[in-house]
């Protein structure tokens, strides 16, 4: 395996269990508290989730001939941690590109035009068997998005006719929700393409909103009885400052009749050509992901009065697709980690990290491309660590709580669950390059056990030989690359699992986190 040995004396310095009758001077204490006072409410099932981009959704999840078993396999992994699979959504950009094509003999004809994105096709046909995909991932439930921007008669009449695909392909017990049009709020403004001309405003875009939703939700009523065609997620706006603003576009009556279910809003921590972004400074920098989460919490707040769940259905890293050696190294699983752990703090009731492919912020790649290498890629590992901190989300009674910390290279949380401390989360941002000729230094942090807990705790550890590696990631000595095992986990060699700590002064866990790593912590408390 990729893991070096220098890792696992490393880990290995958190197990030795000398009782001290002081707390080491230099640690940094983490206090989470007996009880969930100050937490998040109660965490729905499927937390961690996906948003995978329209155009790529054939690779990632296959067709019916020949379904995609490695992005089943690290959908599986991910159910054991946090209960049930993750949700997904399909769309992104491309949805809002895509036309439906009933004599297309292939799932999607796609063409890039490099001026426009080199990412992801301009121009997209989808034709019938397109929709076999939701048939390959059992046990997943799903978004589906349909095109909003393409607005001429017969655009209208090709979406309208895929709609008794999509819900007879939905009608599995794999529905989640029904979404129209991505990032709307960019539509004025897109450098990939113009899409609505200056004057559209938030009241133009909910009568075409209402309009068109009326119409599918006809369409299903009539192709796919006793299924469910009220269960919409909007807006689904690309950021909180772009040119329509969620405030006035619930005035203008979103919701007015009622079809609305979740409010979805998206998120970037920058972009990925942005000036001056850097892994340490804009991923690997909690005081920059509290920052951009509390901007969607304002609008989440502002939004109170319509009591309904708000969610990210599409984040991650860095916009257009992530930048190479930041948004796919393992200081970027560490972002995904204290990313998804804060907005669950925050009452944002779920995560769906986007990936497409060869998306540079992917957490996996699911097919070999001229561009990229079919594997499982370092962000994965950030979704595994979440999964196993929340834990099984299905008793629909688990919290986290943000604990502060005065470094921005700090992160820490607290998971409860029916009230009691399930798990406690450190994660330790300050870089650590592989190629580094100094020795990886760590830092201890003592963790203040409620009564109730007893001496002994459990640590695993999300770790990499560094920050900058984009290989060799292991969550609790396990590893999900694609060639050891198709994505079923593989304990590697040599590597700590589930080690054991005890208490060392006073009720407090002395818990050592080398630089660039995490460790969720798993006390025995009643
Ligand atoms: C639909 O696909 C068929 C088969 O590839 C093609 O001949 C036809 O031109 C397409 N129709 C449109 C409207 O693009
Ligand atoms: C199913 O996927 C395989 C592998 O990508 C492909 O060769 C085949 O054409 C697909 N079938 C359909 C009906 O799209
Ligand atoms: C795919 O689209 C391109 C143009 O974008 C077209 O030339 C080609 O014929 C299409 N292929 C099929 C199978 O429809
Ligand atoms: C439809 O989109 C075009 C731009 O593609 C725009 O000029 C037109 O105003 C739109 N129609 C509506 C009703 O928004
Ligand atoms: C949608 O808009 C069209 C054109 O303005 C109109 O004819 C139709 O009745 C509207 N449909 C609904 C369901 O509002
Ligand atoms: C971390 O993020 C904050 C907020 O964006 C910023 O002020 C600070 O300079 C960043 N730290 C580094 C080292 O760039
Ligand atoms: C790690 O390597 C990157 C790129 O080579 C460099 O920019 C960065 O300063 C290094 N970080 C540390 C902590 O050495």
């Amino acid at each position: 395996m990729l893991v070096s040995l220098l890792l696992v004396t490393l880990a290995s310095s958190a197990s030795c269990s000398v009782i001290l009758n002081t707390r080491q001077s230099n640690a940094k204490v983490i206090d989470p508290g007996a009880t969930p006072d100050g937490a998040s409410g109660p965490i729905p099932e499927s937390f961690v989730a996906y948003s995978i981009e329209f155009s790529s959704f054939p690779e990632f999840a296959g067709n019916l001939s020949s379904p995609n078993t490695f992005s089943n396999n690290l959908l599986d992994n991910l159910a054991q941690l946090q209960g049930t699979k993750p949700y997904i959504r399909v769309g992104g950009n491309t949805q809002d590109y895509a036309l439906y094509n009933a004599s297309l003999p292939i799932a999607l004809n796609g063409t890039v035009i490099p001026s426009r994105s080199p990412d992801y096709p301009y121009l997209i046909d989808i034709g019938p068997s397109y929709f076999e995909s939701y048939l390959t991932l059992p046990g997943v439930k799903f978004i589906h998005g349909f095109n909003l921007a393409k607005n001429s008669t017969s655009d209208h009449a090709r979406l309208l006719e895929s709609v008794p695909l999509v819900c007879k392909a939905l009608s599995h017990g794999n529905l989640l929700y029904w979404q129209l049009g991505n990032e709307p709020d960019l539509f004025k403004t897109a450098s990939q393409g113009i899409l609505r001309p200056r004057s559209y405003d938030e009241a133009a875009y909910v009568a075409e909103w209402q309009n068109l939703t009326t119409q599918i939700m006809g369409v299903v009523a009539e192709a796919c009885p006793g299924l469910s065609n009220e269960q919409w997620v909007a807006p689904s706006f690309g950021g909180v400052g772009n040119s329509l603003r969620q405030v006035p576009t619930w005035a203008a009556g979103l919701n007015s009749q009622g079809k609305v279910v979740l409010i979805d809003s998206h998120n970037y921590i920058g972009g990925a050509t942005q000036p001056g972004i850097s892994l340490r400074g804009t991923l690997m920098n909690h005081t920059r992901t509290r920052l951009s989460v509390d901007a969607q919490v304002a609008v989440k707040n502002s939004l109170a009065q319509y009591s309904l769940p708000f969610i990210l259905g599409e984040t991650n890293s860095l916009y257009n697709q992530g930048a190479p050696g930041l948004s796919n190294s393992f200081g970027a699983a560490l972002w995904n980690l204290d990313f998804a752990l804060y907005c669950a703090s925050q009452d944002i009731k779920r995560v769906h990290m986007h990936q497409g492919t060869n998306y540079r912020y992917q957490s996996w790649q699911p097919v070999t491309t001229a561009l990229g290498t079919k594997g499982t890629k370092a962000p994965y590992y950030g979704n595994v660590a979440t999964a196993a901190a929340l834990g099984d989300l299905r008793g629909g009674d688990v919290r986290v709580k943000h604990i502060a910390l005065a470094a921005e290279t700090d992160a820490g949380y607290a998971v409860y669950a029916k009230g009691v401390l399930r798990s406690v989360v450190i994660v330790n941002m300050v870089p650590y390059n592989a190629s580094s000729t100094v020795t990886r230094g760590s830092e201890t942090y003592s963790v203040k056990l409620p009564v109730g807990c007893t001496s002994d705790a459990v640590v695993q550890r999300l770790l990499a030989p560094g920050s900058d590696v984009i290989d060799g990631a292991t969550f609790n000595g396990v590893s999900y690359d694609l060639a050891l095992d198709d994505g079923k986990p593989v304990v590697v060699e040599g590597m700590k699992r589930d080690e054991g700590v005890t208490v060392e002064y006073d009720g407090e866990l002395a818990v050592d986190v080398p630089w660039s790593s995490a460790a969720v912590v798993q006390p025995s408390c009643v």
